[in-house]
């Protein structure tokens, strides 16, 4: 019985958040990185930044097959929008989140890491102090599990 009463709250309340299977947010907010969103400029930095990453990126072999065929003027806007809320912006991520955005290709990790090495050459023209790109990067390194394909066994 009590386990019938208990079944009917869950249906009548939802999931509760600890049962949920949490997909990790795709934009967790720093608000103490705040001073590392004004070295990058804030959003019109970021805006010229992704600008630049995504030219760095069609140019390199390694990722033009990635970015040939797709929206890049709205990927350019949510990686904008994104990086903007971590470092702490007062700003909206309106893209999906990390695995529904990049279950549409194959992504090892050779290809992870070649997309950073092109962030970080973006990042150096920009002149952004190298500590604080490191403040990002610490961020966007562990996505690598919800970006990088699982392999199947
Ligand atoms: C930490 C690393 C990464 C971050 C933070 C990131 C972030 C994003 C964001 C915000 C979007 C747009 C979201 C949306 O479509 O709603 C996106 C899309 C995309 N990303 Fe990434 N990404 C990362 C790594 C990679 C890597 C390594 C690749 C491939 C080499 C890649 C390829 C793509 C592609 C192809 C799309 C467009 C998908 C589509 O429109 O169907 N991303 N990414």
């Amino acid at each position: 019985m009590k386990a019938l009463i208990a079944g009917c709250m869950l249906l009548l309340l939802g999931t509760p958040s600890w049962a949920q299977d949490a997909v990790p947010n795709p934009a967790p907010p720093h608000p103490e990185l705040r001073p590392v969103l004004d070295d990058f400029g804030g959003m019109p930095g970021l805006t010229a930044l992704m600008d630049s990453f995504m030219e760095i990126m069609l140019e390199d072999p390694r990722l033009r097959p990635f970015f040939e065929h797709t929206e890049n003027d709205r990927i350019k806007r949510q990686l904008a929008e994104q990086f903007c809320v971590i470092l702490g912006g007062d700003c909206v991520y309106t893209g999906r989140d990390m695995v529904e955005s990049h279950n549409g290709s194959i992504i090892d990790r050779a290809d992870f890491n070649a997309l950073v090495e092109d962030l970080q050459i973006a990042m150096d023209r920009h002149e952004i102090p190298f500590r604080s790109q490191n403040k990002l990067l610490a961020i966007l390194a562990p996505m690598h599990r919800e970006v990088i394909t699982p392999k199947a066994d």
